[in-house]
């Protein structure tokens, strides 16, 4: 079940867990998320992480994406130590470095689609022109460029999942993160929200997804498998994953 990633050999590493451990609660109480994980993704890999519920693939994303931090193992990112960071420096990695997208959207209903995509580039410290300019140019980028100014609820699901991507790409990320994006959208909104990943995987970002559905981790390069915790296939391509997912 491994095949070399040929063409990521000559690539930076851009995230490397090493011995990750998550342990949630104490003593009966006690939950181990994640047991020992290593994982190495390279720059300009396009990955999914999938298995059964509860295995671990949401906590391993929080971990990736700064947002929590391990009990155990250290964490590279982009050949940066996060384990030492403090909370302070964590957020600023986050914001400037790494994209996130959820399943369920997470925008501000107050505001507008621009007004959602101008926010990360505040913490940014970028002039309101700037983010104005920045903003409209990443809602066009996923095919929002006539409606900068509805807000979340006066938009279809795929349409604010496309808002949250524009919001996750307008700091130019070298990462982006999403925990099962399609998973509140059809299946029609789902191929078009996945057209705009293989767009954002081709002008070189990052992509690591977690998805239960395998026609949408089928779309990227490289499938990551999670059982109980532990990574049981760190490397499965399109075709491997489809007879793991049947006999699962
Ligand atoms: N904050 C928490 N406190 C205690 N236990 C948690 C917490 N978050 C997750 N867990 C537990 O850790 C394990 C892994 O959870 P995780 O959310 O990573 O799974 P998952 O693979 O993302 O599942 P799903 O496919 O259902 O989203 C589960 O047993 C879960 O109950
Ligand atoms: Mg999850």
């Amino acid at each position: 079940m491994t095949h070399t990633i040929k063409t990521q050999h000559s690539k930076q590493v851009l995230i490397r867990l090493e011995a990750i451990e998550k342990v949630y609660g104490e003593g009966n109480a006690a939950v181990h998320a994640l047991d020992k994980v290593d994982l190495i993704i390279h720059q300009g890999e396009y990955c999914s992480i999938m298995g059964a519920s509860g295995s671990g693939k949401s906590t391993a994303m929080n971990i990736i994406g700064c947002l929590d931090r391990p009990t155990a193992g250290s964490y590279y990112f982009d050949r940066l130590d996060v384990s030492g960071l403090d909370d302070e420096q964590l957020a600023t990695i986050r914001n400037r470095r790494i994209g996130f997208v959820f399943q369920q959207f997470h925008l501000l209903p107050q505001m507008s689609a621009l007004e959602n995509v101008m926010l990360p580039m505040v913490y940014g410290g970028v002039p309101y022109q700037q983010r104005r300019e920045r903003g409209t140019e990443a809602l066009i980028k996923v095919g929002l460029g006539n409606r900068l100014h509805n807000k979340p609820n006066q938009l279809s699901g795929g349409q604010q999942q496309r808002v949250a991507i524009a919001r996750a790409i307008v700091n130019n990320p070298l990462l982006l993160l999403a925990d099962e994006p399609t998973g509140a959208l059809d299946s029609h909104t789902t191929q078009e929200v996945m057209n705009i990943f293989g767009e954002l995987h081709s002008s070189g970002i990052t992509v690591v997804m977690v998805t239960h559905e395998p026609e949408v981790a089928r779309l990227s390069d490289r499938i990551i498998w999670f059982r109980d915790g532990k990574v049981i296939y760190p490397d499965l391509t399109p075709e491997e994953m489809l007879n793991v997912a049947v006999a699962s």
